[in-house]
C-alpha cells in the first residue's frame, strides 16, 4: 500500500483496493444527503452509510477508530454493529448557524459518529484536554463537599491540565468568509472544515507514524492537519478541482506526496465547484 498519496477516484472503487486490517484513523466528512452538489445527491443516505461503515470496517486495524460526519439522522434504522462499534455521537454544534427555520427549530449542529472496530485501543486525552471553565477556588470546593470526599469518587481531582471535552463541542467555530485559512468563499459552511476540528479527532484517535485515510479529502484540511502531526496519508477525492485544490495546500506539507490518476477515467465528467 502505498502512503503518502492522493487519489483522484471515485471512494468506492478506490477503498475497495486498499489491504484488510491496514488503516489505524478513518475521517470521512463525505455526503449528508441535504445539498445540491452533484455527488450529495443521495437516495438514503442511511444505506449509503451502513455500505461505507461495512467497507471501512474491513480497511480498519483492530482498534482503530472511524469519524463519520453527517446530521442527525445519517445511521437511523441501520445494523452497524456487525462492523463496527459505535462509541459516541459528537455534536459539533454551531451556535452562530443563520436561524432561518421557520416551521422547525433551526438545525445549528452537525453530528460526527464515532465508531471504532472493537474496542479502541488509541484515545489520546491528555492531547485534547480543553480549559476547565469553572474558577480554581470553585474546583477547590468541589473537591470537599462531603459526598464527593467521602463518596467512591474521592479520588476525582480537577486536572490543572483541563478536561475531557466531552461529546457536545461549541468551542470550534465554523470558518467564515473571514477565516484566514479559508482557501475560498465557495468552499464555505458545507464544504471545507476548521483545522483546529481535525486537529482534535486526529491527536485523539492516532498517533505519529500512523496512517490516517481520509475517502472524501475536499480541499485537504484533514491530510493537512494529519501530516503536521507526523501522521502518514492517503486522500481519495472524486471531484478534479477539488483534488487539485488539495493537492497545492498538502505538497508542501507532505513529504513526497503522489497524486495518483489511476482510476479517473471511471468517474463522470462533473465538477459543480471549479476555480
Ligand atoms: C464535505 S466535502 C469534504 C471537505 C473536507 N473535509 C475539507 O475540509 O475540505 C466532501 C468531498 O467528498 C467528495 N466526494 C463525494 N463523493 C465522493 C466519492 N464517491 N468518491 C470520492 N470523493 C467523493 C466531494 O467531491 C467533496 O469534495
Amino acid at each position: 500500500m502505498q502512503i503518502n498519496q492522493i487519489v483522484h477516484a471515485n471512494m468506492l472503487e478506490f477503498t475497495e483496493t486498499l489491504p484488510e486490517n491496514s488503516i489505524d484513523l478513518i475521517i470521512a466528512d463525505g455526503p449528508y444527503a441535504v445539498t445540491n452538489q452533484y455527488w450529495d445527491k443521495i437516495k438514503s443516505i442511511q444505506t449509503y452509510n451502513l455500505n461505507l461503515i461495512k467497507i471501512f470496517g474491513k480497511i480498519l486495524k483492530n482498534g482503530g477508530s472511524l469519524y463519520l460526519f453527517g446530521k442527525h439522522d445519517a445511521i437511523d434504522f441501520i445494523d452497524y454493529s456487525p462492523f463496527l462499534k459505535l462509541n459516541t455521537r459528537i455534536i459539533w454544534y454551531q451556535p452562530s448557524r443563520l436561524a432561518q427555520g421557520r416551521n422547525n427549530f433551526t438545525d445549528n449542529y452537525d453530528v460526527i459518529y464515532y465508531f471504532s472496530k472493537g474496542k479502541t485501543d488509541t484515545f489520546n486525552l491528555d492531547d485534547i484536554r480543553v480549559p476547565q471553565l469553572v474558577e480554581l477556588i470553585h474546583r477547590k470546593r468541589c473537591e470537599n463537599v462531603p459526598s464527593v470526599k467521602n463518596g467512591k469518587f474521592n479520588k476525582t481531582r480537577f486536572n490543572p491540565n483541563g478536561k475531557n471535552p466531552g461529546n457536545v463541542w461549541g468551542d470550534i467555530k465554523q470558518l467564515t468568509y473571514k477565516s484566514k485559512e479559508l482557501l475560498d468563499r465557495k468552499l464555505l459552511n458545507t464544504i471545507q472544515k476548521p483545522e483546529k476540528l481535525m486537529e482534535r479527532l486526529i491527536k485523539a484517535s492516532s498517533r505519529p507514524g500512523d496512517i490516517v485515510y481520509d475517502p472524501f479529502l475536499g480541499t485537504g484540511t484533514s491530510l493537512k492537519v494529519a501530516a503536521e502531526l507526523g501522521r502518514n496519508v492517503i486522500g481519495c477525492e472524486s471531484d478534479e478541482y477539488m483534488i487539485n485544490t488539495a493537492y497545492k495546500r498538502l505538497k508542501s506539507v507532505v513529504k513526497d506526496l503522489d497524486i495518483n490518476y489511476e482510476y479517473s477515467e471511471s468517474l463522470s465528467d462533473k465538477s459543480t465547484i471549479r476555480a
